[in-house]
């Protein structure tokens, strides 16, 4: 008699396939991107992203208590002030808009694990991700990295718990450890955006936050997507400056390069699922030409399958629901 090989047999009944499952999702690898806007008593919807929103930092604990009741305890702050300049240096004020949230946030909100994109992008006038070189055509790599050490250490100082550094300038890493170490935050850990490709989806971000650049592209310091060999050179870069966690950003479209990176190092990985992919989600389901919550749910499995720890998206509320 031909033998018949039976995988169907583990898929028969619902409580033996929950069982064998090799993929799960829990609500506490979940980190929630946050808009904050300076100014006061703001909740307004962004256009690029339904059902996302910009929040002043008096306005984050109607956002934190329901983030907590789901579960979710870990944000990423992303800062939108109202003023910018040829320097960014509204990035490392003080009293700067991402400043004023995480002081509000770890007085308030001490269970909070409070993440923040370290980049200038938003606080430039011209939208690069550093200062400009005399041509005003390129990012000056070397002379950016002396404001992203200063910004990582005004953020670690308002109470940040950890720095995302996400400018993709060379040496960066190891700057903002030295510059963290030297200001006493030996204890905070860097979570460096390592492979980050000039993505086009990107765009809902840049119109959510303001940041586009006026001229030209960010081709000269994120990656080209046409290459992975990069990645590993660039995640071991980060590692060998210092990297506690290393991230790929963006996500579906890099599943390949979120599962060689994760087989290569020995430091957890996080996915960035990026703003176009939450608006083309968002779209189609709008439409009502797929339904929602299955495909996020499949979208966010198959990042962890492909070998993430963490995972950065705008869609942690409906993933922390039971599925
Ligand atoms: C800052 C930054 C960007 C994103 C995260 N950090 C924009 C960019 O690089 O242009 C994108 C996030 C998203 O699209 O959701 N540099």
């Amino acid at each position: 008699m031909e033998m018949i090989k039976r995988p169907r047999r583990l898929r028969y009944s619902k409580t033996l396939r929950e069982a064998v499952r090799e993929t799960r999702l829990s609500a506490g690898s979940l980190i929630y991107p946050v808009f904050v806007k300076e100014g006061v008593n703001i909740k307004t919807g962004i256009d690029s992203m339904p059902g996302q929103y910009h929040w002043s930092p008096d306005r984050l604990p109607e956002l934190y208590d329901s983030l907590l009741e789901k579960g979710l305890d870990k944000v990423l702050l992303f800062g939108i002030p109202a003023a910018k300049d040829a320097a960014g240096s509204g990035a490392y004020r003080e009293d700067g808009i991402v400043q004023q949230a995480l002081r509000l946030s770890k007085k308030r909100y001490g269970e909070l694990y409070c993440v923040t994109d370290l980049c200038m992008c938003e606080y430039t006038s011209h939208g690069h991700c550093g200062i400009l070189d005399p041509s005003g055509a390129d990012v000056d790599n070397d002379k950016t990295l002396a404001s992203l050490a200063a910004i990582a250490v005004s953020q670690a100082e308002a109470g940040a718990d950890m720095i995302a550094p996400s400018d993709m300038m060379d040496g960066r890493v190891g700057k903002i450890r030295v510059s963290l170490d030297a200001a006493g935050f030996e204890r905070v850990p860097i979570m460096a955006y390592s492979a980050k490709y000039a993505s086009a989806f990107y765009g809902p971000f840049r119109s959510a936050a303001d940041s586009a650049p006026a001229r030209g592209d960010r081709k000269s310091y994120q990656m080209d997507f046409h290459n992975k060999k990069e990645a590993r050179k660039e995640v071991l870069a980060d590692i060998e400056e210092g990297a506690d966690i290393v991230m790929v950003k963006p996500a579906l479209s890099y599943l390949d390069v979120i599962q060689t990176v994760s087989q290569l190092v020995d430091v957890p990985v996080a996915a960035y699922s990026v703003s176009g992919e939450y608006a083309m989600i968002k779209a189609a389901a709008a439409r009502g030409l797929i339904e929602e919550t299955a495909i996020v749910y499949e979208t966010a499995v198959s990042i962890f399958r492909a070998g993430a720890n963490i995972l950065i998206t705008y869609f942690a509320p409906e993933l922390s629901r039971p599925q």
